[in-house]
């Protein structure tokens, strides 16, 4: 079936089975980077709720850890904007801890470099950043994810937590537009 928003025909890029693939993967890498190290795995919303919920039910039930949110924006329609909302919602803190921040998609990486810039003045023992996709070539920065599901070409993506404009966001598996 066709799935067809604001006049634009969605096309698969991942599956569901594809996209849980990935996830257990670096699910399984962080369960062995952090045993004993009670790391707070820190979502930032809105995009990364699906990708993180589905983290979190893969990783080892032995690890004992936290779980927290951060909320930004830096986009309108189908370009960044670039400038990014300062953090807020933070729950806990943070100081000497062990953090890990989920985050859906890595265009620019001007989004998630200000908010590691914002954690570190937070006094954490580590920050470590768990991306599900990056653009490959977008980067106006230099920054590398220390776990990656998967590079994705330049298009627009959605589904799988990710909008477009308020569309899409629940559709779990993801597309592109055309
Ligand atoms: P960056 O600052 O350019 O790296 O933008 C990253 C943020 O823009 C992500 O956290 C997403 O919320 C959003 N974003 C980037 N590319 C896409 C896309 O293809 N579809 C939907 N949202 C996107
Ligand atoms: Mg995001």
């Amino acid at each position: 079936m066709n799935l067809v928003i604001k006049g634009k025909e969605l096309q698969l890029y991942f599956s569901k089975e594809q996209l849980n693939h990935m996830v257990v993967k670096i699910a399984n890498q962080i369960s062995a980077d952090y045993q004993e190290r009670h790391p707070i795995f820190i979502g930032v919303l809105n995009g990364a709720f699906m990708f993180m919920a589905d983290l979190i039910r893969a990783v080892d039930p032995q690890l004992k850890f936290q779980i927290d949110f951060i909320k930004l924006s830096s986009y309108e329609g189908k370009e960044s904007t670039g400038i990014v909302k300062a953090l807020s919602g933070l729950k806990n803190d943070i100081k000497g801890r062990h953090v890990i921040i989920i985050e859906d998609i890595i265009e620019t990486g001007l989004t998630i470099t200000a908010v590691i810039e914002e954690m570190k003045k937070l006094e954490p023992a580590s920050v470590k950043l768990c991306a599900c996709f990056l653009k490959t070539g977008k980067q106006k920065i230099n920054i590398q994810p220390d776990y990656l599901c998967t590079e994705i070409e330049d298009k627009f993506i959605i589904g799988y937590g990710l909008d477009w404009d308020e569309y899409g966001r629940g559709l779990d598996q993801l597309y592109y537009i055309q």
